[in-house]
């Protein structure tokens, strides 16, 4: 069946930070990488999620409920954005980690990489980080249409190295590739 997306919650800071009963899987990368646009290729919307050229478009923790199939995909601001004042950065940084360490139904975070880049020191630092915290990472190489099929089976390549044997998932938002793959892996993730 087709699934659908539906924005359900939107939290901007500790004073809503109340995650809904349901497993939840949630998108993290550094910003600029695709992954407000990875969300509106997934649902079918081009304007479901708020998407720019210019990084750190998306400011919030927005949470969007999956239908039919009752879990959720939360698009995180991306990390590694050096133009914001540091105690903004650092008020995110917090915000995102309480979301990520105090939540019992986060099935998994999906580790979005810019496909044409070598592995960045904050992913590193990401993929590190979500392991000690025993959270299952998911690879995601974005914006495959810009790679070409070289670059794209030496980076897949270089990160299934990093992600202990796991190949990720190539993805692009422009062409649709990896669409039916990236669905899978998610409901995999939650146990469906
Ligand atoms: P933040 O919200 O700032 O963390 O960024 P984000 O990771 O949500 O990125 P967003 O989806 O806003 O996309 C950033 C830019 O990359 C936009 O100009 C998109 O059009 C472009 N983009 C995203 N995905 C793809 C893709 O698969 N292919 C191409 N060619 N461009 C893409
Ligand atoms: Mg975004």
């Amino acid at each position: 069946m087709r699934k659908t997306l539906h924005l359900e919650k939107t939290i901007y800071g500790q004073n809503d930070l109340t995650v809904p009963e349901a497993p939840q899987i949630a998108l993290a990368g550094r910003s600029n990488v695709g992954k407000s646009s990875l969300l509106n290729r997934l649902a079918g919307r081009k304007q479901l999620a708020k998407t720019s050229s210019t990084p750190g478009k998306t400011q919030s923790i927005n949470l969007y409920r999956v239908d039919p199939s009752g879990y959720y995909l939360v698009d995180l601001p991306g990390y590694g954005y050096a133009r914001r004042s540091k105690e903004e950065r650092a008020r995110w940084a917090k915000l995102i980690e309480r979301y990520l360490t105090g939540n019992e139904r986060l099935q998994g975070v999906a580790v979005l990489i810019d496909c044409r880049l070598p592995p960045q020191q904050s992913d590193l630092d990401m993929v590190g980080w979500l392991r000690a915290e025993g959270v299952p990472v998911l690879g995601v190489l974005t914006k495959a249409d810009k790679c070409t099929q070289r670059d794209r089976q030496a980076q897949k390549a270089r990160w299934a190295a990093l992600l202990g044997g796991q190949a990720p998932v190539l993805f692009s938002s422009v062409s649709g590739m990896g669409f039916e793959e990236l669905w899978r892996l998610f409901d995999q993730a939650v146990g469906l």
